[in-house]
């Protein structure tokens, strides 16, 4: 089997306005928004770091140094907690820290789209495949993590990966969506890209869901690339252009996932991982049921 050269590094494109989550993202990036007991963007790294990525690219914009700080050492903090022998916040803090000199930072100085914001991170991640993972997308599977099941599926396929799940007919149209090919491993190759299709329009109803591997010749494209749909660079239209000559395959993802851009969808998320956390699960399902049924909180 040949040999792919290794996905190494993740963007974490972070400067969006959020601006479904106005008025708190006027002072908090949304992916600083808390679900039970981290923020967003820490399940998102997460999941990186399960599938084995070394180096962390943030493409941030104005207001979001907030996660600078957050992916930093809080020196003065973990002094106190030394002081009072807070061991275990010591142990926790340090777990969510990716290691010294893996995590870099580059700004997009206008929210000019996704594709121009993976763009702005072409020179950190210079000539290799790069994971991209939306960082407003938490994924839970019992199996193994989203990104994981994509380097897998890259360790035997190489080329550029987008990972799919199946949707509805009557909701294809709110989505990115691909034409099915050939089955490969736990995928499929891809035959087109549309991006939100008219209603009865759609190819298939498999949407892409936030996660890509990518080659690094997708910034030759979006380099040159015309605004397209809402006056953005669309990373789709990129894609789109970038199977004229690559390989695009999907990966098909089976676990949960919440699109925590959305209201509904931060909400199912906290819900969802509330009642899994061990110092949440029994209150909350208590709380929760006295709330459906009329009684109040339990
Ligand atoms: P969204 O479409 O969710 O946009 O972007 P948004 O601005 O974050 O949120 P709303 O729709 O206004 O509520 C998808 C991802 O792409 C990033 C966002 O940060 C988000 O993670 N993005 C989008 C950028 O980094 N730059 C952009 O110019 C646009």
């Amino acid at each position: 089997m040949a040999e792919h050269k290794k996905v190494r590094k993740a963007v974490f494109p972070v400067a969006g306005l959020g601006t479904r989550f106005l008025p708190a993202t006027k002072a908090v990036p949304k992916e600083m928004l808390t679900v039970v007991d981290k923020p967003i963007i820490q399940y998102v790294v997460d999941e990186a770091l399960e599938a084995g990525i070394e180096h962390f690219v943030f493409v941030t914009g104005r207001n979001k140094h907030i996660i600078e700080d957050y992916f930093d050492i809080h020196f003065e903090l973990e002094q106190t907690l030394r002081e009072r022998s807070k061991n275990a916040e010591i142990t926790l803090l340090a777990g969510q820290l990716p290691k010294a000199g893996t995590v870099s930072f580059t700004r997009q100085q206008e929210p000019l789209g996704l594709g121009h914001a993976v763009w702005c991170a072409r020179e950190i991640i210079g000539d290799e495949p790069f994971a991209l993972l939306l960082p407003d997308m938490i994924m839970k599977s019992e199996a193994k993590g989203c990104m994981k099941g994509m380097i897998d599926l890259y360790a035997q396929s190489g080329g550029n990966i987008i990972a799919v799940e199946e949707c509805a007919p009557d909701q294809a149209h709110k989505y990115g969506i691909v034409g099915v090919g050939d089955a490969i491993g736990d995928g499929f190759r891809i035959t087109g890209m549309v991006e939100k299709p008219a209603k009865g329009t759609a190819p298939s109803n498999f949407f892409i869901n936030g996660r890509y591997i990518l080659q690094p010749e997708v910034f030759k494209i979006l380099e040159t690339q015309e605004r397209g749909a809402g006056n953005e660079i669309q990373l789709t239209d990129g894609i789109a252009a970038l199977m004229r000559d690559e390989r695009v395959l999907a990966y098909r993802y089976a676990g949960q996932r919440y699109d925590c851009g959305s209201k509904l969808g931060y909400l199912q998320a906290t819900a969802a991982i509330g009642l899994k956390h061990p110092e949440t699960a029994e209150g909350f399902r208590a709380s929760l049921a006295g709330l459906l049924e009329g009684r109040g909180l339990a």
